[in-house]
Parts: C-alpha cells; sequence; structure tokens
C-alpha cells in the first residue's frame, strides 16, 4: 500500500468537504469568512480529521456519515491555532506558511474568526448528529466538544500559558502537553468510535493509543520548534523559547526527547496491532510522525 499518496488522497477530500462547510466568501460581512478560510485553508496536515475518519473507516463506519464531523474537528483546530498566535498567547507572525491570521485582518477579526471557527463547527456537528437515527453524531459532538473544551484543549493552554517563565515540574509538563495537544487527538479518535458504533473495550484501546500519539506528537513540536527549519514548519522557530515557554526540550533536553517520542509511539503501535491488518494506514501514519520535519 503507498499510504502517502492515499493520505494525499483523504486530505484532498477533506479539504473539498470543509470547502462545501464553511460560507462563501462573497456573504456579507465579507471580512469574517475571508478570515476563516485564510486560515483553514493555508495548508495544514489534516491530521485530526484523518485519525476521525480512518478510526470510523476500521470499525467498518462510512465515511459519508463521519465527514462533517471531521471537518468541523479541523475547523476547531484551525481556531485554536488562531487564537494560540495572538500577541496575548504566543504572539508569532507565521502559520502554515504565511502570515498568522491576525498580522493579515487584524487582532480583532483574528479573534472573531476564531469565534467563528469554533461556533460554525457546533453548527455542522447538530446539523450532522440530526441526521443519524440513533446516538452516534451526538456521543461524536460531544467527544469533540469534551476534548476542546475545559477538560482537554483549552486547559492544556490555561497552564501552558500562565506558566511562561516559570519552571513547572514533569507532572505539570504533561498535563499541559496532553491536554493542549493530546485530547484533540483523543477527541479524534474517540469521535471515530463513536460513529463507528465501537464497544468500551475498543474505545478504552482506541483512547489509549490516542493519548501516546498526542501526547508524542507534541513533544515532536517543541523538538521541530529547536530543530525544524521555517520553510518545512510553515511558522516560526524557537517561538517557545522566545515566550520562556516549558518544553520537553527545556526541561529534558533534545535527545531525552527524541526517545521519549519513540517510545510513546512504539507504545501506541502495540494498541494499533490489536486491529490487526485493518490498521495498518493508521500503523504506517503513527510510525511517520516520529521523524516528521512538519
Ligand atoms: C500544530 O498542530 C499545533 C499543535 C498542536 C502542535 P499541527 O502540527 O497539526 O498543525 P497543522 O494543522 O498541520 O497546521
Ligand atoms: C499549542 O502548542 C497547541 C494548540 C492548542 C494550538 P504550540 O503553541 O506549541 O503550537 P505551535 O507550535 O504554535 O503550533
Ligand atoms: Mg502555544
Ligand atoms: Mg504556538
Ligand atoms: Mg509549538
Amino acid at each position: 500500500m503507498d499510504w502517502k499518496a492515499e493520505l494525499k488522497e483523504r486530505t484532498a477530500k477533506i479539504d473539498e468537504n470543509l470547502d462545501r462547510l464553511l460560507p462563501r466568501e462573497s456573504e456579507y460581512p465579507e471580512i469574517i469568512f475571508k478570515a476563516m478560510r485564510y486560515s483553514v485553508f493555508a495548508g495544514g496536515k489534516r491530521l485530526r480529521p484523518v485519525f476521525l475518519l480512518e478510526v470510523n473507516h476500521i470499525l467498518g463506519g462510512k465515511t459519508e456519515e463521519a465527514m462533517d464531523f471531521a471537518c468541523a474537528l479541523e475547523m476547531i483546530h484551525t481556531y485554536s491555532l488562531i487564537h494560540d498566535d495572538l500577541p496575548a498567547l504566543d504572539n508569532d507572525n507565521f502559520r502554515r506558511g504565511r502570515l498568522t491570521n491576525h498580522k493579515a485582518f487584524g487582532e480583532n477579526v483574528a479573534i472573531l474568526a476564531g469565534d467563528a471557527l469554533l461556533s460554525h463547527a457546533f453548527e455542522v456537528m447538530a446539523n450532522a448528529a440530526a441526521r443519524f437515527s440513533d446516538g452516534r453524531g451526538i456521543a461524536a459532538m460531544q467527544a469533540i466538544a469534551h476534548g476542546a473544551g475545559v477538560y482537554g484543549m483549552v486547559a492544556g493552554q490555561v497552564v501552558d500559558v500562565i506558566n511562561d517563565g516559570k519552571k513547572v515540574d514533569a507532572d505539570t509538563l504533561r498535563f499541559i502537553h496532553t491536554k493542549k495537544t493530546g485530547a484533540m487527538i483523543e477527541g479524534a479518535f474517540l469521535a471515530g468510535a463513536a460513529l463507528g458504533g465501537a464497544n468500551d473495550a475498543t474505545k478504552e484501546i482506541l483512547q489509549q493509543a490516542a493519548t501516546k500519539i498526542g501526547l508524542a506528537f507534541q513533544i515532536q513540536d517543541d523538538i521541530l520548534d529547536v530543530i525544524g527549519t521555517v520553510e518545512e514548519l510553515g511558522k516560526p522557530l524557537h517561538s517557545d523559547e522566545k515566550n520562556a515557554k516549558n518544553t520537553y526540550v527545556s526541561l529534558f533536553g533534545l535527545e531525552a526527547s527524541e526517545a521519549e517520542v519513540e517510545r510513546l509511539t512504539a507504545q501506541a503501535l502495540e494498541q494499533l496491532e490489536s486491529f490487526g491488518s485493518r490498521s495498518a494506514f493508521l500503523q504506517e501514519l503513527t510510525k511517520h510522525l516520529v521523524g516528521r520535519r512538519k
């Protein structure tokens, strides 16, 4: 299987559906629709929607039923990036290879574009959930809401920003990373699991795999902030150092961080292996994230 070609095809499908689900730029007031689309279509990896769709697929779910949830998740992720880049948070000027939303549209519109993407995502999910005659759509929405909100990404971002310039302990750092980034990836897996009709035991395995993948993903993000290139990443280097952030690299060093990414990934793969050859694509994707450069 050429999984990279497969990944390209899937991300193209996601982009088509994002285009279908987002309001047109010609609607009034144009600037907000332009700002929403500007960040969504700047070339993200679409990792979270790919995870959601793949878990649903592995469990025998229909991609058409899951697509709107996958796209909503990407809208929420994009909102989190727009707000993460604001001067009050990480104060970064580049994202996904272009100027950050607030640099292109101003801080006021960027804040509102984030708000709009978040709300629009819930409208999309509510519409999609209403098409189910059972509770799977609602359960998917619950998983995504939980991952995005104050029990998930927002909690991680809060503990991240209030500790800028202070040194946290290892447990707090793990909290920050598993929440700010891990929770949205858990949301992707658990929403896919809900749509695919997973039982509790299967959900448990998927959640454990997602937690490890999410933590490994953020540790690798910390690593790339130090050793990546702006061209590959599409965002600035040394943003963490600039903000005196707590990262795996600042706390444990580069080598130990790289070893931790490998260790967590191996554990996640072990869990995914319980799905046998059905999880081949997911396993390839997970392995690839270890050495990713973007
Ligand atoms: C960036 O996420 C923010 C983190 C949680 C590390 P991605 O690395 O998935 O960014 P995009 O979506 O590809 O731009
Ligand atoms: C933030 O982590 C992840 C989000 C919840 C947006 P970072 O601040 O490290 O993400 P990047 O490096 O700006 O993408
Ligand atoms: Mg940040
Ligand atoms: Mg940031
Ligand atoms: Mg980062």
